[in-house]
């Protein structure tokens, strides 16, 4: 459709053209017509027939003309072979002829045509670059011109480029520019600050119009990239940051990411981070920061001790030029972890005690700490339990070590007293400190004696100054306090001050005798020891010795009857010649100083006028016929007779009976039974009176009991009374508290000797009688009484004797029961024999 119009306007054109042509024959057509269209009729306007066309041959002889153009034969007319594009034919000048050679045959005629080619706008603007891109700085003043391509079109005339146009921005606009020849050039020209930050890039389309009709137009799209200036500070996230951090957060953990961003691009926009240039080494050796990604990591150790929070300047910092930079700060705070163990510091030495020392007495002083805070910090201290210390507080973590029982060196003379202190955190940690704590003595022990009394058995007869016997005691205390020295506490024996028998080592407590003692004199004595300690006050305690003489066989039997042999002279005794056998002649009676077996007596018979007539009784000196006496025998008779003791060696004594036989005497002139029976008689009065006075003793005795027993129901509460009657009956139980009982043995029993008292009192002493010899002898039972309180009298005996070869079995049939069972506080001896009297032992 659009060509028909065209074609119509061309043919309008063409017989206008036509109408003006005169002379040389010209056309003119514009360009791009269509192939076989006619440019105009050469036979006519050559004024040739139509036959003429074809005989002729008419023909476009020009090379170009034959390319473009041909002659159609029937009609002839010239007709367009080809497209005809003027703009290639003819460039941009402004007018394009062809010019045409058409060539006649017969006759050979040649006639020169024109062809205008006339412009049509058949092309557009067009610009060389179609995609321009410029570069233009951020900072870019306003009012910088920058200069564009101009399009080109091929159409000449009005069909060229006329005008420009640009999309419509608030940056730029366009101008033209004059340049040589009368062209123009566009220009971009910057209206307003760029902001690459705001557009980076501005995309214009810049569109150039030609002045045809219709117009055309070309376009080219205008990339402008603004460039980056470092104009944008790096901006954190947050101007302050806070992290809190455990004290114990292991190395390399990661604590905080700072973030910061740059709106400028490249390096510009490129932001790195670090600490603030002042930051201390303290912060630096514990943390790091990661200058690309601003993560902070833990590179130290944190110790909430040093430091409890960390501020901390953090740079960031672009790589443009200028850099720019900006900060924040960060604070870490600390929180405490309880890793420090509290602590025990003495702040004052801790002194030695005296044992004595008040409770409360200050011992040391001392300070709890931790180096924690808060309750991490809160220290307790404990001492152990039982332990005679306490702790007293005092202001601020400061306590006293303090006394809080009774010390004894003597138990403890050293404490280790192990304090802990524990803290409040969870899990606490705690702590000990042993203090060393002395006790220092105070002398408030006394020397002990290894006993309380010693019994020491000493011969008699023995070496004056030998050692007597060894005491020693023991001071628990310490130092002089310990230092014991003995010394004798004067007292009297048999009238003698007793410094006089003994003296004592005061630095070993060897005892020395002075004497030989004799024991016929002296038996037994007791000497008191004193134990002093050096103290001061000095303490002391006292010992009893107790020395029992032992003896010796030191005396001969002496003969008291017949007296005058005594006097060593002859003793005459009569007899009737008519004594039957058995006859009591007369009585030797000898006694000897000594004791026991030294002073067992024996008799027997060593020489004799008539062996066979006489006998002596070996234990009684009862002389006596051994058969009737017959008319034959010597009316004088002569008797040795040998007195002997037991002892060891043996001591004799002889003595001489001289005897008269006589006839017609008949009454015997000693009637021994009937002498002997008056003291008998005497005794049994003596009995009764002891019995009287036991009697009245008695019930003296139950009469204080009765009252003591009152007073004591009375006041029950606190009976004193009533305890020392416990007391007492301990003291029965242990018959051997007090007694001593000394027994020589050789064989039979001979004699017991009991030895009774109390500590302080005189002793007693007193013998038994027990000689076989004595048919009279024995121990009369007070108030029978249980065989078991006996029994132990006789283990008591048997601890005590000095060689216990005793046995209780060991009497002789003969001898009459010895010991009876006695009441365990009383015992009576009744003693006919030699040597009776202290006829009352009170064993305490
Ligand atoms: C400290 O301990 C006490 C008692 O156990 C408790 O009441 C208090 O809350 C604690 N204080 C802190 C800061 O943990
Ligand atoms: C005590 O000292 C004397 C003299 O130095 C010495 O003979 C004696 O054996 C000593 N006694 C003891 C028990 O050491
Ligand atoms: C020791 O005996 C003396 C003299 O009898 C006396 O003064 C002193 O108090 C006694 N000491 C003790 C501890 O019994």
């Amino acid at each position: 459709m659009k060509n028909i119009g065209w074609l119509a306007l061309w043919w309008h054109h063409f017989f206008l053209l036509w109408s003006t042509i005169d002379g040389q024959t010209r056309y003119s057509i514009p360009e791009e017509l269509k192939q076989g269209s006619v440019v105009g009729n050469l036979a006519k306007d050559l004024g040739l027939a139509l036959s003429e066309i074809f005989d002729r041959r008419l023909r476009v002889a020009s090379q170009t003309g034959e390319q473009y153009f041909s002659v159609d034969a029937g009609k002839g007319e010239l007709v367009v072979n080809d497209r005809i594009d003027r703009e290639a034919l003819c460039g941009q000048s402004a007018s394009c002829v062809l010019p045409l050679q058409i060539v006649l045959e017969k006759p050979l005629n040649l006639h020169r045509i024109e062809v205008e080619i006339k412009d049509m706008n058949d092309n557009s603007p067009s610009f060389q670059t179609k995609e321009l891109s410029l570069k233009i700085a951020e900072s870019a003043a306003v009012g910088t011109r920058f200069v564009l391509e101009s399009a080109e079109d091929a159409d000449v005339g009005s069909n060229s480029v006329k005008s420009y146009t640009l999309t419509k921005n608030e940056c730029f606009t366009l101008k033209m520019k004059e340049v040589e020849d009368g062209k123009a050039v566009p220009e971009l020209v910057l209206e307003k600050p760029l902001d690459r930050e705001k557009k980076a890039v501005h995309q214009l389309l810049l569109t150039a119009l030609d002045g045809g009709n219709p117009v055309l137009s070309g376009t080219s799209q205008i990339t402008i990239t603004v460039l980056d200036n470092n104009d944008n500070f790096p901006v954190f996230e947050k101007n302050n940051y806070k992290v809190s951090l455990q004290e114990n957060t292991a190395k390399n953990t990661f604590v905080v990411k700072i973030a910061a961003t740059d709106a400028d691009e490249g390096p510009n926009g490129e932001v790195e981070f670090s600490f603030g240039s002042r930051t201390p080494d303290s912060v630096l050796s514990v943390f790091e920061i990661n200058p690309l990604t601003g993560e902070i990591h833990l590179k130290g150790d944190l110790d909430y001790e040093k430091a409890s929070s960390y501020k901390i300047e953090i740079t960031a910092r672009d790589k443009g030029f200028p850099e720019m930079e900006s900060h924040c700060r960060l604070q870490i705070d600390i929180v405490d972890v309880n890793d420090n163990t509290p602590e025990i510091v003495l702040t004052s030495e801790p002194q030695p005690v005296r044992e004595d020392a008040a409770s409360g007495t200050v011992v040391a002083l001392l300070n709890a700490r931790d180096a924690d805070s808060g309750n991490n910090s809160k220290v307790t201290l404990r001492v152990p339990k039982g332990s005679p210390f306490t702790l007293k507080p005092s202001f601020s973590n400061n306590y006293a070590l303090v006394t809080s029982g009774p010390l004894d060196r003597e138990s403890f003379p050293e404490y280790n007293i192990e304090i802990t202190a524990t803290d409040s955190g969870t899990p606490p940690l705690s702590s000990k400190k042993v203090i060393p704590v002395t006790i220092t003595d105070v002398n408030d022990n006394a020397p002990v004696f290894t006993q309380k009394t010693y019994n020491v058995y000493l011969k008699e007869n023995g070496v004056p100054g030998s050692i007597l016997y060894s005491v020693s005691a023991s001071d628990l205390d310490f130092g002089e306090n310990a230092k014991v020295s003995y010394s004798i506490l004067d007292s009297k024996v048999q009238d003698v001050s007793v410094s006089s028998y003994v003296y004592i080592n005061s630095d070993n407590g060897s005892i020395y005798s002075m004497h030989s003692f004799d024991y016929e004199k002296l038996k037994v004595f007791q000497i008191q020891v004193q134990a002093k300690d050096q103290g001061s006050p000095s303490l002391s305690s006292n010992a009893t010795v107790h020395v029992f003489i032992l003896d010796q066989n030191d005396n001969a039997p002496a003969v008291i009857y017949p007296s005058s042999a005594a006097m060593g002279s002859l003793s005459h005794q009569r007899m009737p010649r008519s004594a039957k056998a058995g006859h009591l002649v007369t009585k030797v009676t000898a006694v000897d100083a000594d004791s026991g077996h030294n002073a067992w007596i024996s008799y027997r018979v060593a020489e004799a006028t008539d062996a066979s007539l006489f006998t002596v009784n070996l234990y009684t000196g009862e002389v006596r016929t051994k058969r009737a006496v017959s008319e034959q025998d010597d009316s004088s008779q002569r008797l040795l007779i040998e007195i002997k003791d037991d002892g060891e060696p043996i001591q004799s004594s002889t003595v001489t009976v001289s005897i008269i036989l006589e006839d017609g005497l008949h009454e015997p002139i000693l009637d021994l039974r009937h002498k002997v029976a008056e003291p008998s008689k005497k005794t049994g009065r003596i009995t009764l009176y002891l019995i009287l006075s036991l009697a009245s003793v008695s019930v003296l005795s139950l009469l204080t009991f009765l009252i003591l027993a009152v007073k004591c129901i009375r006041n029950s509460s606190s009976s004193s009374t009533c305890c020392m009657r416990r007391t007492d009956s301990d003291d029965y139980k242990n018959p051997n508290r007090n007694l001593q009982i000394q027994l020589n043995t050789d064989g039979p029993i001979k004699y017991v000797e009991v030895l009774g008292g109390d500590m302080l009192s005189q002793s007693q002493s007193f013998r038994s009688c027990m000689s076989p010899m004595s048919e009279y002898s024995d121990f009369t039972l007070i108030k029978p009484s249980s065989t078991t309180d006996f029994k132990e009298v006789i283990s008591v005996l048997d601890a005590s004797l000095p060689d216990s070869t005793w046995t209780f079995e060991s009497q002789q049939g003969s001898s009459p029961s010895p010991i009876h069972t006695q009441h365990p506080k009383q015992l009576y001896c009744n003693e006919l024999g030699d040597f009776g009297y202290l006829p009352w032992i009170k064993i305490l």
